[in-house]
């Protein structure tokens, strides 16, 4: 199996990416590590554990990061997550606590573990792993392929018009790791609205007669009237997109490669994910960008992660 570590902000969409990858039959997740993000840490890392215990793998060790973003202070998207981050609904916290070990040490202990194997996911702010970077440069030799979850490929962003939430929350972050992956998948934004999954599908989906079904229903509902009320007929799960894609790259139909760099100034541009579409910087390629992914083996995939389909 493909050891998968993955670096997450829990999170309604992030929730659902992770049971997504415990469903799957060809990758084993050997641990979640957790960045502040969608909610404050304390919150994401309550969440993680609590997946892990509906989904029956409390085997998977969880790590707590870093609390606050590298430089700035950064509002939260408790807004679209619930003040708690999985919807508001007064969940019982879970038996298992948290990992002594902070997070950036065991994306490096896990890299050594797994070196050459590792598929590493990331669905939040990139934080923790830039913290890995400037504790351990050689981290990206070990990785065999890295993912993340973020940006707004041509400049449509949702946190403000030109960047997105996980990018625009820790940009020196991103910076250092864009800087220093040589090669790194992107999921965007801007892929995650192309490829929205239409709420009564979804509401179809999450009346199912299992516990992760009732489970998802719960915790995303709030989320969903809210997306529904401001966005309309799709909803926009973009970590649950990027997570299908790490797990089944057969699954893409288009992508493009180019250079990719962060924005960390800009009156008005902060965040933002410049990509040099027409390569006028003599830049390497270091990313690969997701346009499209086969919709309906998308379905699948989350439809399996709630146990509906096996
Ligand atoms: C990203 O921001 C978060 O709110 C979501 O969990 C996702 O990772 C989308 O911009
Ligand atoms: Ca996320």
């Amino acid at each position: 199996k493909i050891p998968l570590l993955i670096d997450t902000d829990p999170g309604v969409d992030d929730a659902l990416a992770l049971l997504m990858a415990f469903a799957d039959e060809r990758h084993d997740v050997v641990g979640l590590t957790v960045a502040a993000g969608n909610v404050g840490l304390d919150y994401t890392v309550r969440n993680a554990l609590k997946l892990c215990e509906v989904a029956g793998r409390e085997d998977v060790p969880v790590f707590a990061g870093a609390p606050d973003p590298l430089v700035y202070p950064a509002e939260d998207a408790a807004h679209v997550h619930g003040r708690d981050g999985f919807g508001d609904v007064e969940l019982p916290a879970a038996a298992r606590a948290v990992e002594a070990e902070h997070a950036a040490l065991a994306i490096l202990r896990l890299s050594h573990q797994h070196a050459g194997e590792l598929l590493l996911v990331a669905l939040g702010p990139l934080t923790n792993i830039a913290l890995a970077l400037k504790l351990d440069p050689t981290l990206p030799q070990r990785v065999k392929r890295f993912l993340v979850m973020g940006g707004a490929i041509t400049g449509h962003g949702n946190i403000t018009p030109v960047a997105e939430f996980n990018i625009a929350f820790d940009p020196e972050a991103a910076h250092i790791v864009f800087t220093a992956f040589p090669h790194i998948e992107v999921a965007d934004w801007e892929a995650t609205v192309a490829h929205g999954l239409l709420h009564r599908n979804v509401e179809q989906w999450l009346a199912a007669d299992t516990d992760k079904a009732r489970f998802y229903e719960l915790i995303s509902r709030q989320t969903r009237l809210w997306s529904e009320d401001s966005r309309g007929e799709y909803w926009y799960a973009a970590d649950a997109l990027a997570m299908a894609w790490a797990l089944q790259p057969e699954g893409a139909t288009k992508v493009e490669r180019r250079p990719l760099a962060i924005e960390m100034a800009g009156g008005r541009t902060r965040g933002a994910t410049v990509v040099d579409w027409n390569r006028q910087t003599g830049a390497a390629d270091n990313t690969t960008l997701l346009i499209g992914y086969d919709r309906e083996r998308f379905e699948r995939q989350v439809q399996r992660a709630l146990g509906l389909v096996s």
